[in-house]
């Protein structure tokens, strides 16, 4: 079956089984490998994508029911070439350690941060329930957050 995937603003075909979740045609078919495939259960995050601009684990996916919608993975923010004010201020924090749930992390901070630009600390925390690192502790991707959002310094 052929499917035509929207995907960071480019039609895309898929040939393919409609039930493929959405990480692996993205990953496999489509070389966008920013979205990563770790629990495959819908519980770390490490997979998200926007669908219609809403943050959603791209493993639960079936990519034939996201046929008609407007995928963004990863590779799809910013401008060309250049990486989002929130990506640069996770570089500048250095708070990148393995990697494997920053792309994830940051397709959910990316969303939320358009509905409430100026969170704290603990909505930030909440925000990211769904993101789960096994490296960073979090708190410096929260202070990393904070000096973009808030101007605030980050805790010690
Ligand atoms: S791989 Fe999709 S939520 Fe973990
Ligand atoms: S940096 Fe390794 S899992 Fe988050």
């Amino acid at each position: 079956m052929t499917l035509s995937l929207t995907i960071n603003g480019e039609e895309r075909l898929f040939y393919g089984d409609p039930m493929t979740p959405l990480v692996d045609v993205l990953r496999e078919a489509m070389l966008l490998t920013g979205a990563k495939a770790v629990c495959r259960e819908g519980f770390c995050g490490a997979c998200m994508v926007h669908i219609d601009g809403v943050p959603t684990p791209s493993c639960l996916k079936p990519s034939g029911l996201a046929v008609g919608c407007e995928i963004t993975s990863i590779e799809g923010l910013g401008i060309e070439g250049e990486v989002t004010p929130l990506q640069q201020i996770l570089e500048d924090h250095d708070v990148v350690q393995c990697g494997m749930c920053f792309p994830g992390m940051v397709m959910t901070l990316t969303a939320y941060l358009k509905d409430n630009p100026a969170p704290t600390r603990d909505e930030i925390k909440q925000a990211l329930v769904g993101n789960i690192c096994r490296c960073t502790g979090y708190e410096r991707i929260i202070d990393a957050v904070l000096s973009l959002t808030n101007g605030v310094e980050a805790a010690q």
